[in-house]
């Protein structure tokens, strides 16, 4: 049947009174050294991936605007920073573990009241189902949670003294300094705030800048991290990234750059510093995530967790599978099987009930993805879908294309959107050759239901990528399970507990065990005199 799109964008008075945004958000206030600064310069209009239907045409819907701040105040931001790390010695850094995690949760109160709020706009700007919304803001409410309970556990392993030839130390976790912090526009808020909190409750002091799509849901929080957190501990930059990151990295005074986005970002920004040593990165890069069908695979589940991930949040998800290889003995089954599952997902507006396919943020996105699917057909591939690849303004329904092979961009490139490219393989062989000589190493699914096929190929491909998953798609959760990648898909670990310790440093006190320092020791820790050395125990 074909697709008809004529009908999918909603006119103005359509889109239903619960979902609408009650007004345009017009951001004029950032938060720079503890003050909401009034801005008076330009602004950026947002425009959401939802369109609406006029008379003149379909326009993307206006849903407000924010600051284009410059360079002058991504600087007097950064001062800030410094100012409120104070080489370690502000009042945030030197804080007790126990006042610092009464903000965070101070913090967490306030935010939550803001939840309706912030899903809204988080489905407006960048058409996230809203069940996926929701889902994103209870899940960073839950990491922010378990972030609390794991430095406790963490404080409590810290608060007694080892002692070791005749030297005994606290061992600790200190803070490193100033943190540039930018986060994704596909989970903008749970990505953001997975290394965001974690490197402010260690005790460093923030540089956050909003991701280009999901830019104004930070907006309603901005008040809770001016109220709960000391001046210049979480600072806010708005701005064009490529006029005002590159003299924040230039001067030399950011500590931890943590970026989930781009390796060719990341990467021209690491060389910006210029003391590359004092430099840590925790990145979370690109993938290009396969699937691993073999010729045992149980194909029904199979096709249920490619749909599934090759395809949820219309693929938009660093995890997702973003290349499938089938063996050739069930390609033709699988393709049937899994195009039919493509049909049956309803595409349509992030609020209607049972949705999975909705308009994409990047503005550029339809244009790229017609490009791979252009290429693909000329060296050999075609779409096996009906309807597959056809668009509306920011709106591409799913394209299957088979068979993809080395030449074609699909092969390599990462399309973070919805095309899924079908490999056929032979030998098992081809398959993790194709991991060894990507430039990415994230993770991998292997879909068999034979012990030895799978076991045979576990040991290659541990080494190859950061996580095998067996007979399930690819994914971050749950988020206490270490996130990262090899190659160029991550720099560091992200998970509830590694983040705490990517965003810190052990630092001990030592001393000789005698008398006279024994007395020391215990004169500080009755008296309370010092944060870092102390026996203190939290609960
Ligand atoms: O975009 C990358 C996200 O961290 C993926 O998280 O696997 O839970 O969707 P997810």
């Amino acid at each position: 049947m074909p697709l008809d799109l004529t009908q999918l964008f909603p006119k103005e008075e359509e889109i239903p009174a619960a979902y609408a945004l009650a007004e345009e958000v017009h951001q004029r206030l950032y938060l720079s050294d503890g003050k909401m600064l009034p801005w008076n310069g330009n602004v950026h209009t947002v425009l959401s991936p939802i369109c609406v239907a006029t008379p003149d045409g379909l326009k993307r819907k206006v849903i407000g605007t924010y600051p284009l701040c410059e360079a002058k105040e991504a600087a007097a931001a950064l001062d800030a920073a410094v100012a409120a790390y104070d080489h370690g010695r502000g009042e945030w850094p030197t804080m007790s573990v126990a006042q610092r995690i009464e903000r965070v949760e101070k913090f967490t109160h306030e935010i939550i009241e803001k939840k309706q709020e912030v899903v809204k706009l988080i489905m407006w700007e960048i058409g996230k189902t809203i069940g996926d919304s929701t889902k994103e803001f209870d899940r960073t409410i839950e990491y922010i949670q378990a972030t609390i309970d794991a430095l406790k556990d963490l404080d409590r392993q810290s608060s007694g003294f080892t002692m070791e030839q005749g030297i005994v130390a606290q061992i600790r976790r200190s803070p490193l300094g100033v943190v540039l912090c930018m986060g994704p526009f596909n989970y903008p808020l749970n990505e953001t705030f997975t290394t965001l909190i974690p490197a402010l409750i260690m005790g460093n002091t923030i540089l956050f800048k909003p991701p280009k799509h999901g830019t104004l849901l930070f907006y309603p929080l901005l008040e809770a991290f001016k109220n709960c957190f000391p001046k210049g501990v979480v600072n806010t930059i708005y701005g064009r990234g490529n006029q005002i990151i590159p003299a924040l990295m230039e001067s030399g005074k950011i500590n931890v750059l943590t970026l989930i986005g781009s390796s060719k970002v990341a990467n021209e920004l690491k060389k910006m510093h210029p003391k590359v040593n004092r430099l840590r990165a925790i990145l979370g890069l690109d993938a290009k995530n396969a699937a691993i069908i073999t010729a045992k695979a149980d194909l029904k589940l199979a096709v249920q967790e490619c749909v599934l991930g090759s395809l949820s949040f219309n693929g938009q998800r660093c995890t997702a599978l973003k290349i499938i290889f089938v063996h050739r003995s069930l390609a033709d089954e699988f393709l049937s099987q899994f195009t039919a599952a493509v049909n049956q997902l309803k595409f349509g507006m992030p609020w209607e009930d049972g949705v999975s396919l909705t308009p994409l943020p990047e503005p550029h996105k339809p244009a790229y993805l017609q490009e791979c699917l252009a290429d693909a057909k000329a060296k050999g591939a075609t779409i096996r879908n009906e309807n597959g690849g056809e668009s509306l303004e920011s709106f591409v329904y799913p394209a299957v294309v088979y068979p993809v092979n080395a030449e074609m961009k699909l092969y390599t490139e990462e399309q973070f959107g919805p095309v899924v490219p079908v490999v056929p393989f032979d030998d098992l062989e081809e398959t993790i050759t194709y991991l060894i000589e990507s430039t990415h190493g994230q993770q991998v699914s292997i879909f068999s239901n034979d012990d030895e096929e799978i076991a045979a190929l576990i040991d290659p491909l541990v080494n190859q990528v950061s996580r095998v998953n067996i007979n399930c798609q690819c994914q971050r959760g749950p988020d206490v399970f270490p996130f990262t990648g090899r190659k160029d898909s991550a720099e560091g670990t992200l998970s509830v507990v590694d983040a705490l310790r990517s965003f810190s440093i052990r630092s001990l006190v030592a001393t000789k065990l005698n008398e006279n320092n024994k007395h020391l020791l215990n004169e500080i820790i009755d008296s309370n005199s010092s944060n870092f050395l102390s026996t203190k125990y939290l609960f």
